[in-house]
């Protein structure tokens, strides 16, 4: 049996990567364009199933292709320890094994179930830091001339407390001339909080990278090119309809993909057919309800989930784009009174503002999902 070569999940790497070439020679102009170079700390933002973590993947890879010596961080309550006591030690010890953890006795390596390496403090010596530690990093990775790149993804998860540190500690090595890059990704409602504490600065500094769609040119060349790797090939009006489901929407290209993919396979056809297209295209606007929507709006307050199904029941009469005014109108609140609502929705990444004055759901089928489940 072939198997499917799209991969309509969160996390997984696509077969072939669409666009988002501004964004990856960003980070290589940060990467080679050497200490105190402005991208050297990124901060990806954007709306569920757009591509982030895929993205920081991405950058991963480029920085271990360039030698670069890569540190996971995870936004949990263990951030810190972790990177102290096992995830750092564990990095110099690989770069140079004769560079044990300072002034430890490594028992173990990566025995855990976590895989992180088991360490036993000596009595006396100086309970390590976070600070110590990625210095001895940077240092050791200085000797073997090659820089480090710290990643976090799910930013807006992380404590407030453990952020500050890491990012001073990182500021602080920075200012040293190490060469050190951080990129971090995260959902931008929670982050602009999380950079209101004077602890981060230094990420408050860095560079943008808000995700938005993928043009269709790139959308038809990745469909194209995954499908292919499979042997078996889009008709040209199956991609344009596909393309069409897809609009523009990274986790929607593989769903579209993957359910055209195994209509083909199950039709006995050796080619995507328009057909098989045409018949997955309610399948996806569920799924992508199932799968994206109803999780994104988890979390989104009652006044906030009003602005949104009056939206939904505008854009039914009025198309995309959305007049504030008369979603204010239909809530029988003036223009003001629905500003913090219009600006958080905004911030969630649910709502983007589109000509003067009107907004517009930032996520596809978005609208038909609210229409579906209400009213
Ligand atoms: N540039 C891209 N080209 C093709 N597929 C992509 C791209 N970016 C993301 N995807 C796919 O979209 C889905 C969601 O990606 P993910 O990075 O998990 O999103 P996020 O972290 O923003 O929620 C995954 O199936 C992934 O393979
Ligand atoms: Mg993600």
């Amino acid at each position: 049996m072939i198997t499917n070569p799209f991969r309509p999940g969160f996390g997984v790497s696509p077969f072939e990567l669409g666009g988002r070439q501004v964004e990856l020679s960003t980070f290589m102009y940060g990467l080679l364009g050497g200490v105190g170079s402005m991208q050297r700390a990124l901060l990806v933002s954007g709306s569920r199933g757009v591509g982030k973590t895929v993205l920081l993947n991405e950058f991963e890879r480029q920085a271990r292709e360039q030698g670069w010596v890569v540190v996971r961080a995870y936004p949990d309550a263990e951030m810190i320890s972790r990177l102290r006591d096992s995830t750092l030690p564990q990095a110099y010890y690989d770069l140079d094994q004769s560079e044990p953890p300072r002034k430890r006795t490594v028992t173990g390596i990566g025995i855990s179930s976590l895989g992180s390496v088991t360490t036993q403090v000596e009595d006396h010596d100086p309970a390590p830091t976070l600070l110590g530690e990625l210095r001895r990093l940077a240092e050791i990775a200085q000797v073997h001339g090659v820089g480090v790149l710290i990643t976090l993804d799910e930013l807006q998860a992380a404590r407030i407390e453990d952020l500050a540190q890491l990012a001073t500690a990182i500021q602080d090595l920075v200012r040293d001339n190490f060469d050190i890059a951080f990129a971090t990704a995260g959902l931008t409602f929670g982050v602009e909080a999380l950079l209101e504490h004077p602890g981060t600065t230094f990420m408050r500094r860095a560079q943008r990278l808000e995700l938005g769609g993928l043009s269709d040119t790139d959308v038809a060349e990745a469909l194209t090119k995954t499908a292919a790797a499979s042997g078996r090939e889009f008709e040209e009006g199956a991609l344009l309809l596909a393309v069409d489901l897809v609009q523009g929407y990274p986790f929607l290209l593989q769903l579209v993909g993957s359910l055209a993919w195994a209509r083909s396979v199950m039709a006995g056809d050796t080619s995507i057919k328009e057909a098989h297209v045409l018949a997955i295209a309610e399948d996806v606007k569920q799924l992508m309800g199932i799968q994206v929507h109803k999780i994104a709006l988890k979390a989104v307050p009652d006044g906030e989930m009003e602005f949104l199904r009056t939206m939904a029941r505008l854009e039914a009469e009025h198309g995309p784009e959305i007049p504030v005014a008369r979603i204010a109108a239909e809530m029988g609140r003036k223009p003001n009174g629905i500003s913090v609502w219009r600006r958080n929705l905004i911030e969630r990444d649910l709502v983007t503002p589109s000509s003067y004055g009107h907004v517009r759901f930032a996520m596809p089928y978005m609208g038909e999902y609210l229409r579906s489940v209400e009213m």
